[in-house]
């Protein structure tokens, strides 16, 4: 039903985020094509409901596979969190079981063990991230123990997607949400930026955080991870391109996300629209 050639791999988020995780993905596997999709139209997907983030990234999937990709990185938690295990084990093994979907919540958790001397952790992520306790339960199955406070911060993904990531508004949301974490549990030593699009608020995060406080952001633990997922499964590598090509899609307008998209990868970025 796919194209069965090989092809780009696919990278998907509900906007601007997924950037952040492509970005170091390139950095570290500049050899590979990559295909990108924000699904900005309908982004943010962090406040809607379990069922509609589901549907909204299976489409995302669906699509990025007949455009020829046989792997997929979710790089947004919201999706990891809501939508990766019913698409790995109920929509794969009908649709086509030989590609893949990988996510982003298991290669942030795997590192903490290694950074946290206080094994007290702080999790900053979309509200639909922080309900469905998706890092509270991965950190129990891994490292039984580790306290977690969970921090829901809804202001952060709309500044993001409107371009007021620099703006005083920026500011006033940044620091509510980082008192607020460090209130709650003082002892927490590390903190991790638990949405593809907080990286792109990096600097004000930094600016609040406590200066003994490690900020975890993804792209580099995602990147690690993916490259050694291809090492591990060299069936899957083969059916990816090496061109070192990137193409990007939008479900909004293409112009609004050049603009935006150009900024945050550095390098000039001329995408399509698609509807999904
Ligand atoms: N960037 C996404 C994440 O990592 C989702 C943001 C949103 O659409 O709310 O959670």
């Amino acid at each position: 039903m796919y194209p069965a050639k090989p092809g780009p791999i696919g990278v998907f988020d509900s906007g601007y985020g997924g950037l952040t995780i492509l970005r170091e993905i390139r950095r570290r596997l500049p050899d590979y094509d990559y295909l990108y999709l924000g699904d900005n139209a309908r982004a943010p997907y962090g406040t809607r409901s379990f069922d509609i983030v589901y549907e909204f990234t299976r489409q995302a999937v669906e699509e990025l596979f007949s455009r020829g990709c046989h792997l997929v990185i979710l790089a947004c938690n919201t999706a990891s969190a809501k939508a990766l295990r019913t698409i790995q084990q109920h929509v794969l093994p009908i649709t086509d079981p030989d590609r893949r979907v990988l996510g982003v919540i298991r290669p942030t958790v795997e590192i903490l063990g290694k950074v946290s001397l206080t094994r007290h952790i702080g999790l900053l992520a979309t509200p639909g991230t922080v309900m469905s306790h998706s890092y509270a339960m991965e950190i129990e199955k891994i490292y039984p123990g580790m306290c977690i406070t969970e921090k829901a911060c809804p202001m952060w993904v709309p500044l993001v997607e409107t371009g007021e990531a620099d703006g005083p508004g920026a500011d006033y949301f940044v620091k509510k949400y980082v008192d607020e974490c460090m209130t709650a549990d003082p002892d927490i030593d590390t903190l991790i930026l638990g949405c593809t699009h907080y990286p792109l608020l990096l600097d004000k995060i930094r600016q609040y955080t406590p200066q003994n406080v490690r900020i975890l952001p993804q792209g580099e633990l995602v990147a690690e991870s993916l490259a050694d997922y291809l090492r591990r499964h060299p069936a899957m590598e083969r059916e990816c391109t090496k061109e070192g090509s990137v193409e990007f899609l939008t479900t909004e307008s293409p112009d609004k996300f050049d603009s935006l998209a150009t900024l945050f990868m550095q390098s000039p970025v001329a995408s399509s629209r698609i509807t999904l």
